[in-house]
C-alpha cells in the first residue's frame, strides 16, 4: 500500500499533531522518521490535551501501530516519559509502539552542548535544547551511540570511549566537568532493559505492514524552513523535515510515498530565532499570539506571529511535492478579522515570487501583501498559485473541528 506523508511548510507548529491524529482514524500505522523530542505535538481529544514530542502522535487510536525510524535521535528521559504518561491513557504500548535499533541516543552531554553553544554563542539558534543538533552532529561524525549498541553491550564497550573521549574535550573547553563514565553507562544499561521489548528491525516491520495492506503515515516534525538544506540557515534544525527525509529516516523507497500532505498555518509563526520576513511585531500579532495559544509545546517560549506567507508555502510545496493541502487554525484568523497574505516579495526594487536561496537575501526581502474578504477567498487564491487543492481546513483544536472540501 502507498504511504501519505504529513509535512509542515512553514516554521513548525502547524498543527501537524492534531493533522496526524485526524488522519490516523483511516491509517493502520504511523512512522517518525527524523527529529526527536525538539518536536511538540499537540492533540485535543475531547477537550483533553495530549502532548507528544518524540512518540507518533497516532497512538491515541488504540489500533494504530507507532514507529520510531533510524532517522530519529531519541532521548531516554523523553521517551520513558511519554511512554508512561500515554499508557495510562491508550493501556500498554507494548506490542503496538516499535524503534528501530539504527536509531540515535541523546545523551546527557548532548543536551549539555546544546545549552552550553547558545549560552556562549554571540548568535544564538534559540533551539529547544534538546541535544538535537550535538546528537545529529556525532551521528555523522560517527560517534553515535545507537539503541541497537546498548542492547549489545560488549560492542558498546569497545566502541563508547570515541564518542566519550570527543564530547569530553568540548564540554571541558567550556570549563564544565564531563559526566561520570560509569554513570553514563548505569544510564545506558538501564535505557536498554527499558527499550528492548520495542525494538525491532522496523523496515522488515514496514514490509510486513506492506504486504499485509496496511495504510501508512509517515509524521514529519519541524517544519520545510527548518530544514538543515532548505531552511533559513543556520537557524534551522539539524535534519531533513521534508517529503525525502521520510525516505532515509525511514527506509522505505521514494516512489512508495504516493500522498504528500502540506500542513500550513492560516498564519506564520516561527519560535527562535531567525528571518521571518511576515513578521507582525504590532498590537495584531500579539492579538494572533493571544488567540492561537502561541506558545511553544516543548519550551513553553512564546512564538512569534505574522501574516501567511504564499511564496514561502508555494515554495515548500515544491520542495516536498505536495500533492493536498491542509490548513489549520483559520478560527483563529476569523477571530482576528483580517485575512491578509503575502503574495509576493520585494528584494532590491525587483519583484520575486518564491524565498531567496542567499541566506542574506532573507534580511532584504519585503513582502507584498494583499488582504481578501474571507479565509475562504484566501484559501482559493492559494489553490490557484500552487496548483494544489486545499482539501482539508481545520477550525478548532479538538479532533472533529475539521472541514473536508472536495470529499478529503
Ligand atoms: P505541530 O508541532 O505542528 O504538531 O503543532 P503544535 O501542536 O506545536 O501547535 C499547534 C497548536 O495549535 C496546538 O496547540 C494545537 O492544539 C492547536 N491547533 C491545531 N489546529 C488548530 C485549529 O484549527 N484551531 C485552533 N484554534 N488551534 C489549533
Ligand atoms: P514541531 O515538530 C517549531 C526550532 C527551534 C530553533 C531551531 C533549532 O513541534 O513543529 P533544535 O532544538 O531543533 O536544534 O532547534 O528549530 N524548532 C522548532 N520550532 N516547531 C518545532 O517542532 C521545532 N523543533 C525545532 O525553536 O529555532
Ligand atoms: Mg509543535
Amino acid at each position: 500500500m502507498p504511504y501519505t506523508a504529513i509535512v509542515g511548510l512553514q516554521w513548525g507548529d502547524e498543527g501537524k499533531g492534531k493533522v496526524i491524529d485526524y488522519l490516523a482514524k483511516d491509517y493502520d500505522a504511523v512512522v517518525r522518521f527524523q527529529g526527536g523530542a525538539n518536536a511538540g505535538h499537540t492533540v485535543y481529544v475531547n477537550g483533553k490535551k495530549f502532548s507528544f514530542h518524540i512518540l507518533p502522535s497516532g497512538l491515541l487510536r488504540e489500533d494504530v501501530v507507532g514507529i520510531i525510524g533510524p532517522g530519529v535521535v531519541i532521548d531516554p528521559e523523553s521517551f520513558k516519559r511519554e511512554v508512561e504518561e500515554l499508557s495510562l491513557h491508550v493501556g500498554d504500548l507494548k506490542g503496538r509502539l516499535f524503534v528501530d535499533p539504527r536509531a540515535h541516543i541523546v545523551m546527557p552531554y548532548h543536551k549539555l552542548e546544546d545549552a552550553l553553544f547558545e549560552a556562549h554563542s554571540e548568535k544564538p539558534i534559540g533551539t529547544t535544547k534538546r541535544g538535537i543538533g550535538p546528537a545529529n552532529r556525532d551521528k555523522y561524525a560517527r560517534l553515535g551511540i545507537r539503541i541497537g549498541d546498548i542492547l549489545r553491550p560488549s560492542y558498546l564497550k569497545e566502541h563508547i570511549n570515541r564518542a566519550y573521549d570527543f564530547n569530553k574535550r568540548i564540554v571541558e573547553s567550556y570549563g564544565e566537568s564531563f559526566f561520570d563514565r560509569d554513570e553514563l553507562w548505569d544510564l545506558l544499561m538501564e535505557f536498554a532493559e527499558y527499550v528492548k521489548p520495542f525494538v525491532v528491525d522496523t523496515v522488515l516491520l514496514l514490509e510486513d505492514l506492506e504486504k499485509s495492506g496496511a495504510r501508512i503515515l509517515l509524521e514529519g516534525a519541524q517544519g520545510t524552513y527548518l530544514d538543515v538544506s532548505f531552511g533559513t540557515y543556520p537557524f534551522v534544525t539539524s535534519s531533513h523535515t521534508i517529503s525525502g527525509g521520510a525516505t532515509v529516516g525511514s527506509g522505505i523507497a521514494p516512489w512508495k510515498i504516493k500522498r504528500v500532505i502540506g500542513v500550513f498555518k492560516a498564519y506564520t509563526t516561527r519560535v527562535g530565532e531567525g528571518p521571518f520576513p511576515t513578521e507582525e511585531i504590532s498590537e495584531i500579532g500579539e492579538r494572533m499570539k493571544e488567540e492561537g495559544g502561541e506558545f511553544g509545546t516543548t519550551t513553553g517560549r512564546a512564538r512569534r506571529c505574522g501574516w501567511l506567507d504564499i511564496p514561502l508555502i508555494h515554495y515548500a510545496s515544491i520542495i516536498n511535492g505536495v500533492t493536498d493541502l491542509f490548513v489549520t487554525k483559520v478560527d483563529v484568523l476569523e477571530k482576528i478579522g483580517i485575512y491578509r497574505a503575502a503574495v509576493e516579495y520585494k528584494l532590491f526594487g525587483e519583484r520575486i515570487s518564491f524565498p531567496p536561496a542567499y541566506s542574506e537575501d532573507w534580511y532584504h526581502i519585503e513582502p507584498v501583501y494583499k488582504d481578501y474578504p474571507s479565509w475562504e477567498d484566501m484559501i482559493n487564491e492559494i489553490e490557484g498559485i500552487l496548483k494544489v487543492e486545499v482539501r482539508f481546513v481545520s477550525t478548532g483544536k479538538d479532533r472533529e473541528e475539521v472541514i473536508e472540501r472536495k470529499g478529503g
